[in-house]
């Protein structure tokens, strides 16, 4: 089943997303190994810098796909998700750069984790499998 999803993936050029997907949580995971690193701490900013630029470059590519083949009401209210997760990194990187002590390391990456995990593995799986569902009945 899983090698039939991931060759669906294949076949409709999606698998980009995927592995961004993956790296995303990458990111997230970094942080939370910060927790117990008080001497690396000072890398919690960068990380998130890298992770908000990153996101950026994922999102303009995601919303590209999408609006070449859904509904514009279905994408609009998905790239509202993603600016609001463009904020929440933002502001996330601001809280950081005035308090970087462990306990808001882990606070942001606790927040963090559960709005990417909400989005990748619920919005996005969803809105990928209706793309896929298009692109299908174009062949
Ligand atoms: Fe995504
Ligand atoms: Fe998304």
């Amino acid at each position: 089943m899983k090698q039939a999803n991931s060759d669906v993936i294949n076949e409709f050029g999606i698998k980009n997303l995927d592995e961004d997907h993956q790296a995303i949580f990458h990111y997230i995971e970094q942080l939370q190994d910060l927790v117990n690193e008080p001497k690396n701490q000072a890398y919690a900013v960068g990380i998130l810098e890298r992770l908000l630029s990153f996101f950026l470059a994922h999102v303009i590519n995601e919303e590209q796909q999408l609006q070449q083949y859904l509904p514009t009401n279905i994408v609009d209210e998905h790239i509202l998700l993603h600016q609001s997760e463009l904020v929440l990194l933002d502001k996330s990187i601001k809280s950081l750069k005035v308090k970087l002590t462990a306990n808001n390391i882990q606070t942001i990456a606790d927040q963090l984790n559960q709005e990417f995990k909400n989005h990748i593995y619920r919005y996005d799986r969803n809105i990928i499998q209706k793309l896929i569902k298009v692109k299908r009945a174009k062949l």
